[in-house]
């Protein structure tokens, strides 16, 4: 194949593009917006902890902006959370309907849906617990195991692994000391590669718990780390 653009100083030649300038992305420490902190990025507001009852029922099945502390035995539907399941139920026609955001009511405060779990809230809903389990293990965002206080979802899917994914993904294993999928001796991070995160146009996309931290490159890892702890 020729190396030829297709017609010189056209926009069609590589040559004659201007420089790309990576957006910034949350990770906010590119171009312009350098040293931005957290709260410049998505304002004081927006940073915290939601109600555990979930505040109004239109919301009370999403995740809390921040939950990394979790305890695979607390009581899963006791005092704010059993009001929190009551609004979510009252959104949906039946208890089958409201099945996956009661399961993400469980992995958000466990941490992991273990069968023990599973079967609580099968009983909670009053359905088979055979079909809780086949759709708690239906869907991969629902970890099954215990993981690390942060769990490091890296993409390697098409977008972000032209842009370096891979070597995104081993820079968090190296500097977490961890294999692929295996927790921290010190309870701190479980590494996992991801399908497409939805967010292609700021490869490398990673997700740590609940946050998104785009146009991560090998070399920002360690500052990546350095934020959480
Ligand atoms: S390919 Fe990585 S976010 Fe879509």
């Amino acid at each position: 194949m020729s190396a030829e653009p297709i017609r010189a100083g056209s926009e069609y030649d590589p040559t004659s593009w201007p420089a790309a300038v990576q957006n910034p992305g949350f990770v906010g420490d590119t171009g312009e917006f350098a040293g931005l902190t957290e709260a410049d990025v998505r304002g004081t507001a927006f940073i915290g902890e939601r109600p555990a009852d979930g505040g109004h029922a239109s919301v009370a099945g999403t995740l809390p902006y921040h939950t990394a502390n979790k305890d695979p035995q607390a009581p899963i539907f006791h005092g704010p959370y059993e009001d929190r399941l009551e609004k979510i139920l009252s959104r949906y026609p039946d208890r089958q309907a409201a099945l996956l955001p009661a399961l993400h009511l469980a992995h958000e405060i466990r941490g992991y849906l273990s069968p023990e779990t599973q079967d609580e809230v099968a009983e909670k809903l009053q359905l088979p617990p055979a079909y809780v389990r086949g759709v708690a293990t239906f869907y991969t965002m629902y970890n099954l195991a215990p993981v690390g206080k942060y769990l490091i979802q890296v993409c390697t899917n098409i977008s972000c692994n032209l842009c370096g994914g891979d070597a995104v993904l081993e820079a968090f294993l190296k500097h977490t000391g961890t294999e692929l999928g295996e927790t921290s001796a010190n309870g701190l991070w479980t590494v996992i590669e991801v399908e497409c995160l939805g967010a292609c146009g700021f490869p490398t996309a990673v997700q740590i718990n609940e946050f998104y931290y785009e146009n991560v490159r090998p070399e920002s890892v360690p500052d990546v780390l350095a934020r959480l702890t």
